[in-house]
């Protein structure tokens, strides 16, 4: 569509020079609060009453700032009654009389400076205190930053994702661009850093700009992604280098026996696709572990004949978020050098309700020759899944396959729109991504796959139904048990991540809609950690 109102994510630059020397008119810095305890050492905290000293520090470089520009700013913290809490933002303009004095040369003016609030110094905070700074700075084109100039690895890359992640927009469909002044923030320069900060800082924006790729597929209306069109931007994924492409239409699916994918696009004049990604780089042997991911793609879920009401169809633009996330981890793998073969596949359907559409209780065949009886068309997803696990497990020998997907409305009901549901025959694998998710402030919540609900997808005439047929509920937990059996013993795991797949508002590195939930994570999860230099 309109190519040029495409919105460009902040870039990140470290630079060896202090935050007065690298020529930029605002100035970032961070504000930590004082120890716990809040004793900030004047030692007279009671006499001190409403006007107490509540800020410790401000970073690095602030005492220099202070005094060039004649700016008090303890002075203007304290007014503003600031705590350094994380993502607090006090924007201090910087009035005629400081100007000119910034630089060593006196050719830079400084216009601004932001301070923004450090809180505890986790990596949650630092991805608020991003998030906060990236909102303020809106419109600006370069500023310096010392934010994270006392920051460890993971403060810095979560910093990172904050202030990339959270001014996300799409405005390819708006006729005319948005105002300038509305835009991310062009350049933050990390002052008075070396190459040692960049390769985190890289590793951060590499993953950052995954879950944004992800996040302008998921945003991208209905009408114009149908299943070619996600398998368009995979092709495209494919010609940027290192991972091979594969397209099957719906004529191969039909003919190789993807019964699920074809149940599901039939209802569709815009026929179904299975996009298989792999990336394997050179240089590692035959036994490197292969890791499958498979993502739902349902470009459109109306239900199908088994339609949805009208106000739960409007957000389902979103149910291929899994499919975005895998498109989005298969594109940033090559430039993280990840050391595993790792397959994405794409089930791509839209779920319609056409004069083909399959019916509640017609009896399919998966790919792996097990027959379904689908009993509610809106359930939908897994039928797709179950084909692509089962494709994984018989074609890939993978050491591992892992299923994303919007899958369950159960999975919101259960627990909101903070964590998704992971269920996993393999406590490691489990376990593995569990962290990787608390790293990348993607909060995954182990779910069992409880024996006892098995026989609830019993069905009267095929080899199982793909939904509890005994009113049981645990509707989460019953899509995971139909899709465990297609994994057939091999290690797998299954994120159902219908909730935290979509943000009601903007909060923090979310906006308002697909968030991409998870990119991050399995980006984390298959990046090796740094090798200690000897
Ligand atoms: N795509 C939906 C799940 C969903 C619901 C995602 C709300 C995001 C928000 C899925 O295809 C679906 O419709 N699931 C049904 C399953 C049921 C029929 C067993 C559901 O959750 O109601
Ligand atoms: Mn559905
Ligand atoms: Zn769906």
């Amino acid at each position: 569509m309109l190519e040029d109102n495409r919105v460009k994510p902040t870039t990140v630059l470290s630079d060896p020079r202090g935050i007065l020397d690298v020529g930029a008119p605002v100035l970032a810095m961070p504000v930590w609060p004082p120890e716990s305890g809040g004793d900030d050492g004047s030692g007279d905290d009671a006499a001190a009453g409403d006007r107490e000293v509540r800020v410790a520090w401000i970073g690095p470089g602030g005492a220099e700032v202070v005094e060039t520009l004649g700016i008090d700013l303890f002075t203007v913290l304290e007014r503003e009654d600031a705590r350094g809490a994380a993502g607090e933002i006090v924007s201090v303009p910087v009035l005629a009389e400081g100007r000119g004095a910034a630089s060593a040369d006196g050719e830079v003016d400084v216009e601004r400076i932001v301070l923004v609030g450090m809180g505890d110094a986790s990596p949650a905070a630092h991805r608020k205190a991003g998030a906060a700074l990236a909102r303020a700075l809106r419109g600006t084109s370069r500023v310096a930053s010392t934010v994270t100039s006392a920051s460890d690895e993971a403060g810095l890359r979560a910093f990172v994702d904050g202030l990339l992640l959270s001014t996300f927009q799409l405005d390819t469909y708006r006729s005319t661009p948005a105002k300038p002044k509305t835009l991310p923030l062009d350049t933050l320069v990390l002052a008075g850093t070396g190459e040692a900060v960049h390769t985190a800082v890289d590793t951060a924006v590499v993953m950052a700009r995954a879950a944004w790729f992800a996040r302008e597929l998921v945003h991208t209306p209905p009408n114009v992604k149908d299943p070619e069109w996600l398998a368009e931007r995979a092709r495209e994924i494919g010609r940027a280098g290192s991972v091979d492409v594969h397209v099957r239409d719906e004529k191969k699916l039909e003919a190789e026996g993807f019964g699920g994918i074809v149940a599901v696009g039939m209802g569709s004049a815009r026929p179904p696709r299975l996009i298989a990604l792999r990336y394997e780089p050179e240089e590692i042997g035959p036994d490197a572990p292969h890791v499958v991911l498979v993502g739902k793609g349902v470009t459109f879920d109306t239900g199908g004949l088994s339609l949805k009401p009208r106000e739960s169809m409007v957000t389902m633009k979103t149910d291929m978020t899994g499919a975005a996330v895998v498109m989005g981890v298969m594109s940033a793998l090559p430039a993280l050098g990840v050391r595993a073969r790792v397959t994405g596949l794409v089930a791509a359907a839209e779920n319609m309700p056409g004069a083909s559409a399959q019916r509640p209780s017609d009896v399919i065949r998966q790919y792996d020759g097990t027959t379904v009886e689908v009993l509610n068309t809106d359930a939908e997803g897994r039928l797709m899944l179950a084909d692509g696990i089962a494709y994984a497990v018989a074609e890939l020998e993978p050491s591992a396959v892992v299923d994303v997907a919007t899958l369950t409305g159960a999975a919101t009901v259960g627990l909101g729109r903070t964590h998704a549901a992971l269920y996993g025959t393999d406590d490691e694998l489990a376990d593995a991504l569990i962290a990787a998710g608390a790293a990348t402030g993607e909060r995954m919540w182990r779910m069992p796959l409880v024996d006892d609900y098995r026989q609830a997808l019993e069905s009267t005439v095929a080899d199982v139904a793909h939904l509890d047929t005994q009113r049981m509920s645990g509707a989460s937990i019953a899509a995971a048990l139909f899709l465990e059996r297609f994994a057939a013993g091999v290690p797998w795991a299954h994120l159902d991540m219908a909730g935290p797949g979509r943000a009601e508002k903007d909060k923090d590195e979310l906006v308002k809609g697909g968030t991409a939930f998870g990119v991050r994570a399995l980006l984390t999860w298959l990046t090796p950690p740094p090798q200690d230099p000897e």
